[in-house]
């Protein structure tokens, strides 16, 4: 059976999303279904591609028992095809991935506090201007949604 691709988004690819990956992969690995996902992340802007996640993050998610390794890079719209589940962090990064599907989607594309239990439908706030607490705020929105959003792939994919 092909994987299940599961693909986090946000705008520069080296706060939110490398660490929703993160944290998703460390799930998934504990669950023992590592070999049933190929999971991503990317960035709807080109700021940062090839660059490491932004040292804040790093340093909150190690905090958190989390290592990102991941090298920035840009939303496609061959990513429509290539992932089955398309998060983005946000409404804006919601439209600007919009912009890019193309005529037959295969990967549908659902906003990542949707599968939040505290607060679904909002934004990811985006913590590059912020300090160390909305680093923290960011985590714990991610841990809850990932979270949620593993169990439900696991009941639509009987896994
Ligand atoms: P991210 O945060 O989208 O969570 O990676 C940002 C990173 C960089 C910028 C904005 C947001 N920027 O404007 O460079």
């Amino acid at each position: 059976m092909d994987r299940i691709g599961v693909l986090f988004v946000c705008l520069g690819n080296i706060c939110r999303s490398p660490l929703a990956e993160g944290i998703f992969r460390d799930k998934v690995k504990q669950a023992g279904l590592e070999d049933k996902f190929k999971i991503d992340s990317c960035g709807t802007s080109a700021f940062h591609i090839g660059e490491q996640p932004d040292p804040r993050s790093r340093a909150n998610a190690r905090d958190n028992g989390i290592y990102l390794d991941h090298q920035a890079r840009q939303f496609v719209s061959a990513d429509f095809s290539d992932f089955d589940y398309i998060l983005p962090m946000d409404a804006s990064n919601h439209r600007n991935v919009m912009k890019l599907e193309p005529e037959n989607p295969t990967g549908k594309v659902i906003l990542m506090r949707t599968f939040d239990s505290e607060g679904t439908g909002e934004d990811v706030p985006d913590p590059y201007y912020g300090g160390e607490r909305g680093f923290q705020n960011v985590f714990d929105i991610l841990d809850r949604s990932t979270e949620e959003l593993l169990h439900t792939i696991r009941a639509e994919r009987g896994i």
